[in-house]
């Protein structure tokens, strides 16, 4: 059995905490799960627990000296885009500077780094994208997540792997960020009709899928760059009225609109998503259909559906 020590930042984040819960439970593996915070937000998951800011350079180092991962998954960012472009001095410090950290002391202690990016590194003029695709992000956050993905490309690291991915759905415990299907179900819930844009296109991503793929790349010692994300194209407005039916909420309350009606400080990315054939290929992984995805989320949160 192969022993692996494996570091995961920002566990208490939607991924994170899937990953702590999922890579706990191997055997062999013994997994130290950091935040933000003084204790975990998620109960159970065997698995130590150090508070850690990734931006402070003497935690970092003290982390790596004590506990000298041989992986080190990077979940922590600044991952609110709005907050990214009005805010740009934190968002390069923890989106670039932690990583270019990171990066240094992996080489150090020669651990397998494992980055988390995004699919904004995109302008959306001509998505869907394959892992050939050339960058180019017209958001503050597009552009921190690029930069934390050459620092790592140009670290002298051997051992890294990136893995992009777009508009992550899923439930964890006591989040301090909602996402899409979670504020859907929400606003459905109490009757609300929502506005949902026609024009930007994603593959969404059930966060479980997400961190199945991660956990292969660790699994397989995977270096280079990865899309990572579900395998249907549609636009948000789509997904919303697929939510809308899978819970049995009435289509009626979706409302098209497109992205002209919102001012958000942030340019969004109109096209991206991803073609993922090299995920499905190199990892022998196959995300689940949005329909699918959301069955599955409905049975953890004790939700009937109709898929
Ligand atoms: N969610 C998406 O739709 C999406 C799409 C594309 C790419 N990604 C990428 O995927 C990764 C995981 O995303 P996610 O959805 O799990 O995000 P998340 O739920 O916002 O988790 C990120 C975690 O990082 C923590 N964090 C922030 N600053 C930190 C610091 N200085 N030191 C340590 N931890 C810090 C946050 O703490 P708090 O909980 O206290 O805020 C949060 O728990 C991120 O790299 C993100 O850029 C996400």
């Amino acid at each position: 059995m192969l022993f692996q020590r494996i570091l995961i930042t920002g566990a208490n984040g939607l991924l994170g905490q899937h990953l702590v819960h999922r890579l706990g439970k191997v055997p062999g593996n013994d997994v130290l799960a950091t935040g933000l915070q003084h204790a975990p937000r998620y109960t159970g998951g065997s698995c130590g627990y150090t508070p850690l800011d990734i931006t402070k350079p003497e935690e970092l180092h003290a982390v790596f000296e004590d506990f000298t991962p041989d992986v080190v998954i990077n979940t922590a960012a600044m991952t609110a885009v709005d907050a990214c472009e009005s805010d740009r001095g934190a968002c390069w410090k923890i989106n670039v500077d932690a990583v270019e950290s990171l990066a240094r002391l992996c080489r150090t202690y020669g651990s397998h780094l494992v980055q988390l990016s995004t699919d904004f590194v995109f302008d959306g003029a001509a998505g869907p994208y394959t892992e050939n695709d050339r960058p180019h992000p017209i958001s503050y956050y597009g552009k921190s997540k690029l930069a934390a993905e050459n620092h790592i490309r140009k670290s002298g690291l051997t051992n890294w792997a990136i893995a992009r991915t777009v508009l992550v759905y899923g439930v964890a415990e006591n989040l301090s960020r909602t996402n899409i299907v979670l504020w859907l179900l929400d606003k459905f819930s109490r009757d609300e009709k929502v506005h949902m844009v026609t024009d930007h296109i994603r593959t969404p991503t059930y966060v479980v899928d997400l961190a199945d793929a991660v956990v292969r790349m660790v699994r397989f010692r995977k270096s280079g760059l990865y899309n990572i994300s579900g395998g249907e194209l549609m636009s948000v407005y789509d997904m919303a009225l697929q939510v809308a039916r899978v819970y049995g909420y009435s289509t009626d309350l979706v409302q098209p609109t497109d992205s002209s009606a919102f001012k958000q400080a942030a340019a969004r990315p109109p096209r991206s998503g991803f073609i993922i054939l090299k995920a499905q290929s190199e990892l022998g992984w196959q995300p689940r259909t949005l329909s699918q995805g959301l069955a599955h989320l409905g049975a953890t949160l004790g939700l009937s559906t109709f898929a």
